[in-house]
Order: structure tokens, then sequence, then C-alpha cells
């Protein structure tokens, strides 16, 4: 940058001694033809060497200036092209290796075959594509040991060569510069992510299996606490892995879009809220007909009493 501004100014004072040279050329011109006016003053034809020569040095002089002022922007877009090919790089290996967990869009779904049901979380989100350096190097860090070692004990697995897993170095960094640049504009116009999701719509198209994606459409018609459950039941609780909810979730358990309404009529005596209750501490206490005793109970130390009441709140909000 401080290399682009010497170049500038260098370039103008350069302009201006041409702008000079001409002047002063055209005096000589001048003199040359009028040779009865006075006294000559020196020799025209060597004058005008010096000119052409003064005149052709300072043009090189604008060359390099020109070069000094192209060249940063240069390096600089070829860079860009760089990052963008390590971005399209990322977003293979993302559809190849990370959609079936994290979802088409990065959204997050269903970890395939989880059993109680798990949802990988969204990688498609805002504090992942910090604008700040610090910020931007901290999650760099995040992004890429997570990618590198996994997290042991969840779904994730490792990826890194050292931990035991499949992927170089630069493909690990291929894969980070694609989240952490998740909302960059490619060529088109649109973000990374976008191209992730036509890629991905594409492999499903030609065979890859489709992930299963957990509602967050529903949560945004909630009031907080329910919003708060709809969380639980497409995250941490896993509810989304057996029950549908607006067209989304797994077909083990009963649908429950309407489970508001119906809650009332299972059980006499019961009032709706203390039935979700019961299902969801005790859920063999009533079986619904034609379903089997399969869904776990989540008791205390599973489901915090405050986490159940986000999740009645959040299924008395379905009708
Ligand atoms: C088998 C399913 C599965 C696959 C495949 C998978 N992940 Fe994950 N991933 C998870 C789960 C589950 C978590 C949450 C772990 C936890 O609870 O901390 C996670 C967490 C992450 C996180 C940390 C998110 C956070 O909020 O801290 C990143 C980053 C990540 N995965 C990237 C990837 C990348 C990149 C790939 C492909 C190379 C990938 N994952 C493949 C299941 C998966
Ligand atoms: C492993 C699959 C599985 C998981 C995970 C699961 N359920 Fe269930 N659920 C079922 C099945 C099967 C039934 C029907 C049999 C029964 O009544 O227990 C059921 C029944 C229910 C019912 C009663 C539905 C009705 O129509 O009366 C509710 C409410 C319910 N589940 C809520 C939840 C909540 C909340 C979660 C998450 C915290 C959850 N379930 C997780 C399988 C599951």
């Amino acid at each position: 940058m401080q290399m682009n501004a010497a170049s500038i100014v260098l370039a103008i004072g350069l302009l201006l001694l041409l702008v000079l040279l001409a002047i002063y050329a055209a005096g000589v011109g001048r003199r040359a033809h009028v040779p009865d006016e006075g006294v000559p003053t020196g020799n025209p034809s060597m004058e005008r060497k010096v000119v052409i020569t003064l005149g052709m040095m300072i043009l090189c002089g604008l060359t390099l200036a020109g070069y000094g002022i192209w060249e940063p922007t240069r390096q600089a877009r070829a860079a860009e092209r760089q990052e963008n090919v390590s971005i399209e790089r990322g977003i293979e290996l993302y559809t190849t290796l990370c959609m079936g967990c994290h979802g088409i869009d990065g959204l997050g779904a269903v970890v395939p075959d989880s059993n109680p049901p798990r949802v990988a979380p969204q990688l498609n989100r805002a504090d992942f594509q910090p604008k700040d350096p610090d910020e931007y190097r901290s999650r760099y860090e995040l992004v890429s040991k997570t990618i590198h070692r996994g997290r042991p004990g969840t779904p994730m697995p490792a990826w890194g060569r050292n931990d035991g897993g499949t992927l170089l170095d630069e493909q690990i960094h291929e894969l980070t510069l694609m989240i952490l640049k998740g909302d960059k504009q490619l060529e088109g116009g649109h973000t990374a992510w976008w191209h992730a999701t036509e890629e991905a719509k594409e492999k499903i198209a030609h065979g890859s299996s489709e992930p299963f994606k957990p509602s967050v459409e529903v949560a945004a018609l909630l009031s907080d606490e329910a919003k708060d459950g709809a969380r639980l039941w497409s995250g941490r609780a896993g509810c989304v892995g057996c029950h549908v909810v607006g067209g989304v979730g797994g077909q083990t358990g009963p649908n429950l879009s309407q489970i508001g309404s119906i809650a009332a009529t299972r059980v006499p005596g019961e009032s709706a809220e203390e039935y979700i209750r019961a299902s969801i501490r005790n859920p063999n206490a009533y079986l619904v007909p034609g379903y089997p005793p399969v869904m776990p109970a989540y008791p205390e130390g599973v489901l915090s009493e405050q986490e159940l009441n986000q999740l009645v709140e959040y299924y008395l909000s379905l009708k």
C-alpha cells in the first residue's frame, strides 16, 4: 500500500517534469524556426537531442511508476483468486464428507443412524463468519482444530491424519476457509453457502443420500419459552429424530404436529400439559396404540425441569 502511494507521487512528479519539458521543447522549436531574431541562443539541434533523451528517460520512469501502482493490485487479485479456488475445493469436500450431518445448506441436520437421535450443529452462522481479524484467528483455530481432532464422545469424527482421519492439512484449511468465508460472494454474486447448497442438491440428484433437516422455521412463530423448546426438540433433546412436526422429523413415533390438541384426549383425567409431561418423563406409562415402547425416558439428569417446561410450552403450542 505504501509502495502504491510512493509510486503515485513519483508518477505525478514525472508527469509534471514531462509537461515542463514539453513547454521547453516548444520554445526550442520556436527559436529554431526564428533564427533571425537577435543572437542565436545555443545549438537548436543539440538542444532537441537533449530534450528527446530527457523525454525518453521520464517516460521510462513513468512506466516503472505505473508498474509500481499496478503490481500490488495484481498481487491482491491473484491472492483473491487463490482464495476463491480454495473455497471452491472446500465446498467440494463439504458436500462429499460433511453435508450428511451438517445439512445441505450448513443449517444442521439429524445425524444419520444416531440413537438417541442427535442433530449436528449449524455451521452456516454469523459467529463463524467474523469480520474482526482477532476474532477471525480465534474462530479459525476452533474450527480447524475441531475438524482435525473431531469431538470425542460425540458423532463428530476426527478428520486429520494425525488423529486417524483421511484429510490433508491443506484440505482442512480449505474446509475451514469455506466455513469462515461462507458469506463471501463468489463468481456470479452468490455466497459460498449458496454454491454449497446447489452442489449438494446436484449430488443428491445423482444418488447421495439426502440429509434429514430439523425444523428451524417453526421456531420463528413461537413465544420465547416455546422457542427454547423448539430448539431442544430439534437440537440437544433429539426428539426430531423420532417425531415429525410440520412435515420434518423421524417416523418412529407419532406425528406431533397437533399434539397440543390431541394430548388432552389421551388419558382420562389428565390435562394436555400433564399428559405431555408424563410422555417425556415416563413414556411407557401410556403407549400410543400401534407404537412400540421405544421412546427413551428423559429423567431430571437428562432434561432439567426448566427444559421440560420449555418443551411442554412448545408442544402445547402445536395445535
Ligand atoms: C457423523 C456426523 C458428522 C459428520 C460426518 C461431520 N460432523 Fe461436524 N459435528 C457433528 C456433531 C454431532 C457435532 C457437535 C459436536 C458437539 O456436540 O460438540 C459437530 C461439530 C462440528 C463443528 C463444531 C461446531 C461448533 O458449534 O462448535 C465443526 C466446525 C464441524 N462439526 C465441522 C465438520 C466438517 C467440516 C465436517 C466434514 C469434514 C463434519 N463436521 C462432518 C457431526 C458430524
Ligand atoms: C427413539 C425414538 C423416540 C424419541 C427420541 C422420542 N420419542 Fe416420543 N415417542 C416415541 C414413540 C415410539 C412414541 C409412541 C409410544 C409411546 O407412547 O411411548 C412416542 C410418544 C410420544 C408422545 C405422545 C404422543 C401422542 O400422540 O400421544 C410425546 C408427547 C412424545 N413422544 C414426546 C417426545 C419428546 C418431547 C421427545 C424428546 C425429548 C421424544 N418424544 C423423543 C419415540 C420417540
